[in-house]
């Protein structure tokens, strides 16, 4: 038998491989809120328009919520005949209430809806994220401050570099992961044009008012064009870019608690809560958690790329493709709302140890580049010759085995005889982070200013 919603002109059903590859109930019934939503603000604007009658708009807006009820409480026998959720709503509304049902969808297609649905589910995540991210901000900004002047080494190239403060770096993800914040905001603000009233792709004769369902369901207002109102999955490619952004610094965050946890680094200790351990060695505790973490990139880029792909080439306005646009996103979403809440978990248990840092800080000779700046501000020489003369004496440290700081004052004048006893204040590693008190620095003062900042910004 031929579909009820659209097989007027069919004399046959679908094959059942046409109905499992056409099908998308399996993963669109996600969006079942949003699309009951769309629809009983549509139904009150045609009641409010003259479209409908009131009584059927009533009829409708209960029902729909009827079947809300039933989808929550997870009985709605979901019907893979009927499509999608779209489809599977309406259906079930014809049931409960009859004849009205079959008004509802006047002056609206499922191209227009299925678009809204997704913007709003969209939109709806980028909140959730935005949450999410918060509480990791905050979970950094108290190991910063838990930690504000604790040395460490600085790397490049993952070699020591210079020393830095424990603050600093956490508050280095703070930067990042409050820039992926404001770019969730962004995208929600260019995403939040509501499509509905496009209709199938040229807009309707029937004279419905977009700018009050726009409002009705929370959008600044109607999109412009119906045309791009029923072909755009920008929102859809820009939430994931984002979220791709997001899980590229959650990556590289966890790949630094990975080095960090190990026995070699010993900088920060992981909870057992989020630890694991290994079934044939027993001394084992891993850091699985933030292993996890640092893979999600993979699925989470990896949806970016899939909707791109799905999407580039595509002519306007809609086309089936575009029902591959949700999986990839409700994955993608769903992923990194669990990456960000592990490594909030993980940041708020771990213990940085203090002892392990500064080690690591003052060995590698870390503060070669304060010698060099001495040899220029106290010796008045030129950088490029300060840098090679610290050079030298970081051949001859190396060469008797041991650091900058226990080479004696002799050592140091046969390579520049103008050094003096001085030299040894810039040489520590707290002198080294003291020192560096310009905007941005790794020196306590300024970590504290921008503790302060943060904490003011997040309260
Ligand atoms: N299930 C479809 C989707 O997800 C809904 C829109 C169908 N529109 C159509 N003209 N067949 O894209």
């Amino acid at each position: 038998t031929s579909n009820r919603m659209w097989g007027g002109r069919f004399a046959a059903g679908p094959d059942a491989i046409m109905e499992a590859i056409n099908a998308s109930i399996g993963f669109d019934q996600r969006l079942a809120r949003e699309d009951i939503e769309g629809s009983r603000a549509h139904a009150a604007m045609l009641a409010a328009t003259g479209i409908i009658s009131g009584s059927d708009a009533d009829a409708i807006r209960e029902g729909l919520l009827t079947v809300l009820s039933e989808i929550e409480g997870g009985d709605f026998p979901f019907s893979a005949a009927l499509e999608d959720i779209h489809m599977n709503v309406e259906a079930r509304l014809r049931d409960l209430i009859g004849e009205p049902a079959g008004r509802l969808h006047t002056a609206r297609s499922r191209n227009d809806q299925v678009a809204l649905d997704f913007r709003m589910w969209v939109r709806a995540q980028c909140d959730a994220l935005d949450e999410a991210l918060v509480a990791l901000l905050r979970a950094l900004l108290a190991q910063a401050e838990a930690g504000t002047d604790w040395v460490m080494p600085g790397f490049t190239h993952l070699q020591t570099a210079q020393p830095v403060t424990w603050g600093h770096h956490m508050l280095a993800y703070v930067e990042m992961f409050a820039r992926d914040r404001a770019r969730f905001a962004d995208a929600r603000k260019r995403m939040n044009l509501s499509p509905l009233g496009a209709a199938a792709l040229a807009g309707t004769s029937f004279p419905i008012d977009r700018q009050m369902t726009a409002e009705a369901l929370g959008f600044d207002g109607p999109s412009a064009n119906s045309l791009d109102a029923v072909a755009d999955r920008d929102f859809a490619l820009e939430f994931l870019a984002a979220a791709s952004i997001t899980a590229m610094h959650l990556s590289r965050f966890a790949e630094e608690l990975v080095i960090w946890s190990s026995a070699q680094f010993r900088f920060v200790t992981l909870s057992d809560r989020f630890s694991t351990g290994s079934s044939i060695m027993p001394q084992k505790k891993n850091p699985d958690a933030a292993e996890l973490i640092r893979a999600k990139i993979g699925r989470i880029l990896g949806a970016n790329i899939a909707l791109m792909t799905v999407m580039k080439g595509l002519p306007l306005t809609y086309s089936k493709d575009m029902q591959e646009d949700k999986e990839p996103v409700f994955d993608a979403a769903d992923a990194l709302m669990l990456a960000l809440a592990a490594m909030t978990g993980m940041v708020g248990d771990m213990t940085a140890n203090q002892g392990a840092l500064r080690a690591a800080a003052a060995s590698g000779f870390s503060t070669a580049t304060d010698l060099a700046d001495w040899l220029v501000r106290v010796l008045g020489l030129p950088f490029r010759e300060a840098h090679h003369i610290t050079g030298r004496l970081v051949a001859l440290a190396e060469a008797k085995g041991c650091d900058l700081p226990d080479l004696t004052l002799e050592q140091m004048k046969s390579i520049h005889d103008g050094i003096t006893e001085s030299v040894y204040d810039v040489l520590t590693v707290e002198a080294s982070v003291a020192s560096r008190t310009s905007y941005g620095g790794t020196a306590p003062v300024r970590v504290r200013e921008q503790i302060a900042r943060w904490k003011e910004q997040l309260a």
